[in-house]
């Protein structure tokens, strides 16, 4: 089983950006942790604060690997194109944010990638992450 993080715009900076909100780690450090937690499958990340990179990047991947975790940032609220990128491509994607974007300012409540999404996860910290990457080995096992 081989799945994939992508992260979008400033989430290069978790660890130092609003440490109120999203926390004093890393996300590399968090990678790390997760990868050792789950060694039987293959977690890849990837992380661009440009829009049409993300787009390639869903491209490359959407058609051969099992799941995409995505965190789009603040194209989560702006961005048709990456939501037609979900939809074009063949694997399942998990919506994540770190923070309850529900419980902050009103133009974080619009999610134009959720309807091409299986699912969403928000509000949880890093474990948004690890949530999404449980609910496809989950899906994984049961296939076998
Ligand atoms: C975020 C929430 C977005 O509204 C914001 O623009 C981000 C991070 C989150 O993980 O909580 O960059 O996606």
């Amino acid at each position: 089983m081989q799945i994939i993080i992508i992260n979008g715009p400033n989430l290069n900076l978790l660890g130092k950006r609003e440490p109120s909100i999203y926390g004093n780690t890393t996300f590399e450090d968090y990678f790390k942790d997760l990868k050792s937690k789950h060694p039987i499958i293959r977690i890849h990340y990837y992380q661009s604060n440009h829009e049409g990179d993300l787009i390639d990047k869903i491209q490359e991947v959407g058609f051969d690997y099992d799941g995409i975790v995505l965190n789009a940032g603040a194209l989560t609220h702006t961005s048709i194109a990456l939501k037609d990128a979900i939809s074009s491509v063949k694997c399942p994607t998990i919506e994540v944010h770190i923070s309850n974007v529900y419980a902050r300012e009103e133009y974080r409540h619009k999610s134009h990638l959720a309807e091409a999404c299986k699912g969403l996860i928000a509000g949880l910290g890093l474990d948004s992450y690890e949530l999404a990457v449980q609910y496809f080995m989950n899906q994984g096992k049961k296939m076998r």
